[in-house]
């Protein structure tokens, strides 16, 4: 005899390995918190809409917050013979209360209730999430502020292109991971709709009340169409697909702390406490947070993809498939909080090494732009100005030397348009507080980068 709930139908018991196979409790009983809660508000609404007795509503009630409190305590231990979290509380409860705890699941399918837990569950996750993004922020924010005036080249190509700061730098991921936040957010808000009532698929028959269940559990509103409702999982592929991106910085930024302390740049070094050594090479430390970090962005993004692809060919409404989904946005959510709460002390801890950065900034022709505008400014179209800078930095480059270091001579050999004033142009100084237009490097420009990032993550939670 079949002794599942489902039982019935079926004559035969399950084959054992069908019933490992189908299984999930190993990896959702950690919705238990969302399915109790999910089902404390079901029975609440069931009673008060005479679908059962009051007093059955109250016992079910009871029962579920005692079903909680010893999971929480650990005296409740998941028994990994259930099919998943749902049918575990389910058979918990109608073992403690007999035939009450079987009319919980009146007017409700595994299908929504299983559409709510997660949203439940991803709800929570993404109010822990952001507030770990915002101190990222913070300390991008108070990482600029000490260093205004720090020189270091900028790149394109992986080639010394113009002088910036290392606040403007640090600013660039911090406008990055605010974008990040606000697409948590916007996340968020799209999954904040209450999908049960919808049924295994084409709602129910009894007179239910979702508007009820909605606000007892702190939703928005609810979904519209008992269809959608159960087979929709957008929002995990919203919510991959945000951490994936955020993942994308994290991976970007964790490439160049990976150069900046290698010895060829020397940029910074990372404390003690964020690097490991070598088993075999003595005078090794290395960035293995840093290289942990884009290694695990791979594989978020194939979180993502395995959603994606779940999704993409499922008829309306749920597929077994979708069981699928949970493993791929745990791993997701868990990787991010893992890699954040490891980089932020990670960074916040790191020396730089200033005197490195601006000697780098200060080889390289990084200037190069700043002397073809010297002579636009004197009244040279920039196409000519160009072309002369370019010959002077061929001529530095044969001679050893750099724009800073040729006389007045060499430079007026090559346009005598060039006067005294070009050494104070092209100091790297001057290169860096010259560009104050919006968004530039100037410390100026950077403080209001910095004032706008640390409004535009004040009203999230
Ligand atoms: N464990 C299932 C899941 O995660 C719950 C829904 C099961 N529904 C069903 N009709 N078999 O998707």
């Amino acid at each position: 005899m079949n002794n599942k709930m489902w039982a019935g139908r079926s004559s035969k018991e399950v084959d054992s390995r069908v019933n490992d196979f189908n299984s999930s409790i190993a990896f959702d009983s950690r919705m238990y918190k969302q399915d109790i809660k999910g089902s404390m508000a079901h029975a609440k609404m069931l009673g008060s809409k005479g679908i059962i007795d009051a007093e059955e509503s109250e016992k079910i009630i009871t029962g579920l917050e005692g079903i909680l409190a010893d999971i929480d305590s650990g005296t409740l231990r998941f028994d990994p013979e259930a099919e998943d979290i749902h049918m575990f509380v389910e058979s918990e409860l109608t073992k403690r209360l007999g035939d009450t705890g079987k009319r919980l699941h009146t007017a409700r399918s595994r299908n929504d209730q299983v559409a709510l837990d997660i949203r439940m569950y991803l709800k929570d996750e993404i109010k822990e999430i952001i507030p770990i993004v915002k101190e990222l922020v913070e300390v991008l924010c108070q990482l600029a502020e000490e260093n205004l005036d720090t020189i270091m080249p900028g790149y394109t190509h992986l080639q010394r292109a113009q002088p910036i700061t290392f606040a403007h730098h640090m600013m660039a991921y911090a406008q990055m991971l605010v974008r990040d936040i606000g697409r948590l957010e916007d996340t968020y808000k799209r999954m904040n709709y209450m999908p049960l009532g919808s049924g295994a698929l084409a709602s129910t028959t009894y007179p239910i009340d979702r508007k009820q269940v909605c606000e007892l559990l702190g939703f928005e509103d609810i979904t519209q169409n008992s269809l959608d409702g159960v087979s929709d999982r957008d929002f995990c592929i919203e919510l991959a697909s945000a951490i994936s991106i955020l993942m994308m910085h994290l991976s970007r930024f964790s490439e160049e702390i990976i150069l900046w302390s290698s010895w060829e740049f020397k940029f910074i070094e990372l404390d003690d406490a964020y690097a490991t050594g070598s088993s075999i090479m003595p005078q090794k430390k290395n960035p293995d947070v840093t290289e942990l970090i884009r290694g695990k962005t791979g594989r978020v993004y194939g979180d993502l993809n395995t959603l994606l692809v779940m999704m993409k060919g499922t008829p309306l409404a749920y597929n077994k498939d979708m069981q699928e989904d949970k493993e791929a946005i745990f791993d997701a959510v868990d990787t991010v909080k893992l890699c954040l709460t490891t980089f932020i002390p990670m960074l916040d801890t790191m020396t730089l090494y200033k005197e490195n950065m601006r000697n780098a900034a200060a080889r390289g022709f990084i200037n190069a732009t700043d002397c073809a505008d010297y002579l636009v400014k004197k009244g040279l179209p920039f196409r000519d100005a160009y072309k002369i800078t370019g010959t002077l930095v061929a001529y530095c480059i044969n001679n050893g030397k750099v724009l800073e270091t040729l006389s007045l001579e060499e430079f007026k050999e090559l346009s005598d348009v060039f006067e005294q004033d070009v050494y104070d142009a092209i100091k790297l100084e001057t290169c860096v507080n010259m560009r104050m237009a919006d968004g530039g490097p100037a410390p100026e420009a950077v403080k209001k980068q910095i004032a706008f990032a640390r409004n535009a993550i004040k009203g999230y939670c």
